[in-house]
């Protein structure tokens, strides 16, 4: 019998520093998809800023951008939340992906695309971020993995060290989204 072709997930951090603690959230999912699901970043620090003036022909950074995540059977967003938001990076990119591949067509990067999405922040849990992520993320026509999505509170020790430590709830919360996603990609 044919193997299946292995499932490609592709991550998305809204934070673009070295050590983000929502990186490293993301590791641990990978983890968690080991074995399972290839499981790759995308890496956007290159695209320009949304410009309607530049949309078309697509500049070559977003034409990579898209074709990573088409490419990719789900996408999985892990962010913080800057001022109450998303990361304006995130939104760029976001915006990019929402937009139509050629003048006048239906089809965007984002359209139907399997999405999940984890935000790790302050005491609050980045809930305006992932209020924010759930209201664009439909807006623009992603098939939103029907799961609560998982929101992390960062301690001060996870600041102070830069190294992310879940609680056992945290990492349940994480486990049930990475099982929803495998159970979808089946
Ligand atoms: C510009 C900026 C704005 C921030 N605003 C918020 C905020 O509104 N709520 C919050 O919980 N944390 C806020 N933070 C703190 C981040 O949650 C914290 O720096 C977090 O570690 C960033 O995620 P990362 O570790 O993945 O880079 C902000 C950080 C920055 C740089």
């Amino acid at each position: 019998m044919e193997a299946k072709p292995e499932k490609n997930v592709l991550f998305i951090c809204g934070s673009l520093r070295e050590k983000s603690l929502n990186r490293q959230m993301g590791a641990y999912v990978a983890k968690l998809l080991q074995g399972k699901a290839k499981v790759r970043w995308l890496d956007y620090a290159d695209l320009p800023f949304m410009n309607q003036d530049i949309e078309f022909p697509a500049p070559a950074p977003v034409r990579r951008a898209r074709d990573e995540v088409m490419a990719a059977d789900g996408l999985w967003i892990f962010s913080p939340e800057y001022n109450h938001g998303i990361p304006g990076g995130l939104k760029n990119c976001i915006d990019w992906l929402s937009r139509p591949l050629e003048p006048g067509s239906q089809e965007t990067a984002l359209k139907d695309r399997l999405t999940l999405f984890s935000c790790a922040g302050g005491g609050a849990k980045a809930r305006y971020c992932a209020a924010d992520l759930a209201e664009t993320l439909s807006l623009v026509q992603a098939d939103l993995v029907e799961t609560v999505h998982t929101q992390v509170a960062l301690t001060r020790q996870d600041y102070t060290t830069d190294a992310l430590v879940l609680a056992p709830a945290e990492e349940t919360a994480l486990q049930a989204q990475a099982w929803a996603l495998l159970d979808r990609l089946a």
